[in-house]
């Protein structure tokens, strides 16, 4: 649904040539047309559907990850499942995984897919950051229990932990982002831990960006955050942010000031 396809468009075009060196991944779930319920969900319908779209627009035969979005109340997980087992037998897909649910939901998802035989959920594309950290009390515990990949979304807090959170609102995105002011890392103990998070990022002498990654990257549950990148630098700290060594008092030190909050990211 980014942009509205728009996004598998111009991946597909970047990776012309070297589709064999990228795992590509997507997802389904959210309306790609608002005026017609079939353009979404999880129905057998809206997957085989939407993945032949989504393949048209990447240009490609295969997806290497085809993720549900979020949990559907109008199709049994059954249903789901077996569309998307047909779409890895067909060739399809290779993988499946599932973003922002309950965990509970997410158990019942993998405990179907166990009874019937279907392709089971490789990963879990969750809402984690060190300024939102309820998925230690939902599908983490339950990811390193049943071996899931993790694969968090918005690792920096959509960037109010790369800057002190007086400037958020400073880039574009900080000023026109709904998303970021809807979430709550403003509430509870977000403003400490951005202030201890900048305060770090001094003492090392590298950026707040990359103390925030590398938090995440000492989080043995977490496999590979999906970090918005929208410039190369910003790819660059990224990767240089995997040679930052933080000590179990850093990482302490920066998880102390968190409370509890609302959840976020799914119902
Ligand atoms: N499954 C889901 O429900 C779900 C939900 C949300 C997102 N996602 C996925 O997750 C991806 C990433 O989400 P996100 O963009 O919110 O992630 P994010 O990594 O939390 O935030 C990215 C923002 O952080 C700032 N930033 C990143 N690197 C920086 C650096 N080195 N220095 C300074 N600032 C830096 C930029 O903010 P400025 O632009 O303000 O400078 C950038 O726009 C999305 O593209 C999407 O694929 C999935």
């Amino acid at each position: 649904m980014y942009s509205n396809g728009e996004s598998e468009r111009v991946l597909g075009e970047a990776l012309e040539g070297h589709r064999e060196e990228a795992v590509v991944a997507t997802k389904a779930y959210f309306r790609m047309d608002e005026s017609n319920p079939n353009s979404g969900g999880l129905s057998r319908k809206a997957i085989e559907q939407e993945l032949e779209n989504s393949l048209d627009r990447l240009g490609m035969e295969t997806i290497d990850l085809y993720q549900i979005h979020r949990w559907d109340y109008d199709t049994p997980i059954e249903e789901t499942l077996a569309a998307l087992d047909d779409a890895v037998r067909r060739g399809k897909v290779r993988h499946v995984g599932a973003s922002s649910m309950w965990a509970h939901q997410f158990a019942d998802a993998l405990h179907a897919s166990d009874r019937e035989g279907y392709e089971r959920f490789a990963t879990m594309q969750n809402h984690y950051n060190l300024a939102y950290r309820e998925e230690e009390r939902e599908t983490l515990p339950l990811c390193e229990k049943e071996g899931i990949g993790v694969m968090p979304w918005s690792p920096l807090a959509r960037g109010y932990l790369t800057r002190p959170h007086e400037d958020v609102d400073a880039t574009l995105r900080g000023e026109t982002e709904e998303h970021l002011y809807e979430h709550p890392y403003r509430e509870g103990g977000g403003p400490a831990v951005n202030e201890r998070v900048a305060e770090l990022a001094d003492e090392k002498g590298v950026k707040m960006a990359q103390i925030a990654l590398a938090w995440l990257f000492h989080k043995e549950w977490v496999d590979t955050p999906i970090v918005g990148t929208s410039s190369v630098e910003h790819l660059e700290d990224a990767v240089e942010a995997l040679d930052i060594d933080l000590s179990e008092s850093d990482v302490e030190w920066l998880e102390e000031p968190y409370e509890p909050v609302r959840v976020s990211g799914h119902e």
